[in-house]
């Protein structure tokens, strides 16, 4: 911990990675610790063209239960202290996996959402984006004024992260001196290749995960615990 802290403190361009483990202290599930679960099904099951194609309404039934979730939910102290480093550091970039919005919440800024926002609609007809936050959405599957089918603005299993986001964020990992690499189980990709372009790049890459990843044995620094408490600390 020593060690990461006089690393954050000395660097003038910090990139972050999370994924959903900074948000299970604020209560939401992770996709692949216990309770990932949504009646039996794994998000791979469900966050898919595929699936949507072959059943939007129970597509939506789990995105509208997390939308629930979400809606409730607060920003915990680890998604604040990343929102507190962006003050400290010259250049700083929050890259999330995360689509529950609540780095928005916690006043994070330069944030780049590699999976989209689980807020925003899209329309399959018409193209239309709309930001929605009621929760629960009056008719699943949500349509469109245009009659099309409404589909949760987020980037599903087999697609495309959107390439404005996806070429700032590479441009982000391989400019870092300091890489944060908090609560991601490292196994979705691209998005874990962000840590090896860091690597390669010469970055300190830090770890923050109660558990051990595929990243673990190659990061500079593993910090064993939740971000909760953990990244307060790092800060203090
Ligand atoms: N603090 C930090 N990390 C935690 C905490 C915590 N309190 N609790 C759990 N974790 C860690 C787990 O150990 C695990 O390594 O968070 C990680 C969560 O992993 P996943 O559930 O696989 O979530 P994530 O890595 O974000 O998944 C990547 O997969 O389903 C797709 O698009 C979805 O963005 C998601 C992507």
């Amino acid at each position: 911990m020593e060690q990461a802290r006089a690393w954050l403190q000395a660097a003038s361009s910090v990139a972050v990675l999370t994924g959903a483990g900074i948000s299970a202290e604020s209560g939401i599930p992770t996709f692949r610790g216990a309770g990932g679960l949504w009646r039996q099904y794994r998000p791979e099951e469900l966050a898919t063209p595929e699936a949507f194609q072959r059943d939007p309404r129970l597509v939506w039934e789990w995105y509208d239960w997390r939308r629930g979730l979400i809606a409730a939910a607060s920003p915990n102290p680890g998604h604040h202290a990343l929102a507190e480093l962006e003050q400290r550091v010259a250049d700083f970039t929050l890259i999330t996996q995360n689509v529950d919005g609540l780095h928005d919440r916690a006043g994070s800024r330069n944030l780049l959402k590699l999976h989209g926002d689980i807020w925003t609609l899209r329309c399959l007809g018409c193209g239309r984006e709309q930001r929605d936050e009621r929760t629960p959405l009056p008719e699943l599957p949500p349509r469109c004024d245009c009659a099309g089918l409404l589909r949760p603005g987020v980037v599903w299993f087999g697609e495309a992260l959107p390439p404005r986001v996806w070429e700032a964020a590479g441009q982000a990992a391989a400019s870092a001196e300091v890489f944060l690499v908090v609560g991601t189980s490292a196994v979705v990709y691209p998005a874990a290749g962000l840590t090896w372009t860091a690597k390669a790049a010469g970055a300190r890459v830090i770890e923050v995960n109660p558990e051990e990843t595929p990243f673990s044995a190659h990061v500079d620094c593993s910090l064993r615990g939740p971000a909760g408490v953990l990244l307060p600390q790092l800060l203090s």
